[in-house]
């Protein structure tokens, strides 16, 4: 569904290896965990050029689409899809602006990070890019169907 009110609304987040290397995940996944989100894939995995050419396809050509392949293939990352009401735009603003020099304080990149070539985590810009990626990191079994019965997710 595509309504405002979606509470199954899905995104793809990934701790990229910088964040798996310094100790973030559990960070990272806290976060969305006590905002209310539910986990519904995860796994590690070191991407394969063929699928983060894919994943970053609109940035092709751009002068720094290789090094970005180079580092996000240099090492296992965390990939994982979250769901809940407006998951993908509030996990944009959990993640902080892309240059970690403009993120603010309280967000992911703006605790963690300096530069944009090493950013720790990504996350889904729409819900028509969080369809599409889900799909390319995820096989439909990969996906987990549980309830959660936290008051938080409760409208
Ligand atoms: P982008 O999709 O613009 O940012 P976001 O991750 O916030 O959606 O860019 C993808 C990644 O590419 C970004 O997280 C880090 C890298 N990148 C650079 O290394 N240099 C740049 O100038 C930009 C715009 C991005
Ligand atoms: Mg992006």
């Amino acid at each position: 569904s595509t309504r405002m009110t979606d509470a199954h609304e899905r995104s793809f987040i990934m701790v990229k290896p910088d964040g798996v290397q310094r100790g973030l995940v559990g960070e990272i996944i806290k976060r969305f965990e006590q905002r209310g989100f539910k986990l519904v894939a995860m796994k590690m995995v070191t991407p394969q050029r063929a699928l983060l050419e894919q994943h970053y396809e609109e940035h092709k050509g751009k002068k720094f689409f290789d090094p970005l392949l180079s580092y996000i293939g240099s090492g296992p990352v965390v990939a994982m899809v979250w769901e809940g009401l407006n998951v993908v735009s509030v996990g944009r603003k959990m993640l902080g602006a892309t240059d970690p020099a403009k993120s603010e304080p309280g967000t992911i990149r703006g605790d963690y990070a300096i530069v944009t070539g090493r950013n720790i985590a990504h996350g889904s810009d729409s819900d028509k890019s969080a369809k599409r990626e889900i799909d390319l990191w995820f096989r439909a079994d990969e996906l987990a169907n549980w309830t959660n019965f936290s008051s938080k997710r409760r409208r």
